[in-house]
């Protein structure tokens, strides 16, 4: 065991699934990418994301109050590093990247069709010191060959994790992908 940088210590639990969060924007719907998130509470089910308040993910869920959780796989990952790399200030990321929607009936924050579980959630608390916001979970879906109970680990699908920069690690394949800056 030796010492290493107290910067890099966060990535030592940084192993939860990474985020894909869809908020409703005023002048348009937004994506983005968030590593930092939890699980807080089983009933009522209850989660808590870090965001940072200069982000437009922030500035719709203070202004509508909801968002989407959407549980990237493999397949995701360059959207996730779009997302993830570029600011929905001025750009329609949806719309650029033209990424499918998944849409059972009317959500109210848009969630993506490739994802492989979403879960909606409305805002308890949004702390701008700490920037941790709190979340009870409304409604939830999961692809049912992949979450049954528990993630399956069926065909080998797995949730992504973000191990810093552009390391990824889903089912125990290493990915590298840099932010993408355009799509
Ligand atoms: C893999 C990955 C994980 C990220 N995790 C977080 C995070 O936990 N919290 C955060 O505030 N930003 C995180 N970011 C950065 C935001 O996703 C990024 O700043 C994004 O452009 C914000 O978009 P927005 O302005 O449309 O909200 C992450 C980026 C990537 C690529």
């Amino acid at each position: 065991m030796q010492k290493i940088p107290l910067d890099l210590a966060t990535r030592t639990i940084n192993c939860g699934p990474v985020l894909i969060i869809g908020t409703k924007g005023k002048n348009y719907d937004d994506f983005s990418a968030v590593a930092w998130n939890m699980p807080l509470n089983k009933e009522p089910s209850k989660v808590a994301i870090c965001v940072g308040p200069s982000h437009q993910t922030w500035t719709n869920i203070e202004q509508y109050g909801k968002f989407s959780c959407n549980i990237p796989g493999l397949d995701l990952i360059p959207h996730l590093a779009y997302f993830g790399g570029v600011s929905g200030k001025d750009t329609d990321k949806l719309k650029e990247s033209s990424v499918e929607l998944f849409k059972p009936d009317e959500l109210p924050v848009p969630a993506l069709k490739k994802a492989l579980a979403v879960l909606i959630c409305e805002v308890i608390e949004m702390d701008k010191e700490t920037h941790i916001i709190t979340a009870e979970v409304t409604l939830a879906f999961a692809k049912g060959e992949y979450f049954s109970d528990h993630w399956t680990g069926k065909e080998g699908v797995f949730p992504v994790n973000h191990l810093g920069g552009p390391n990824y690690q889903c089912g125990g394949k290493l990915v590298n992908q840099s932010k993408l800056k355009s799509w």
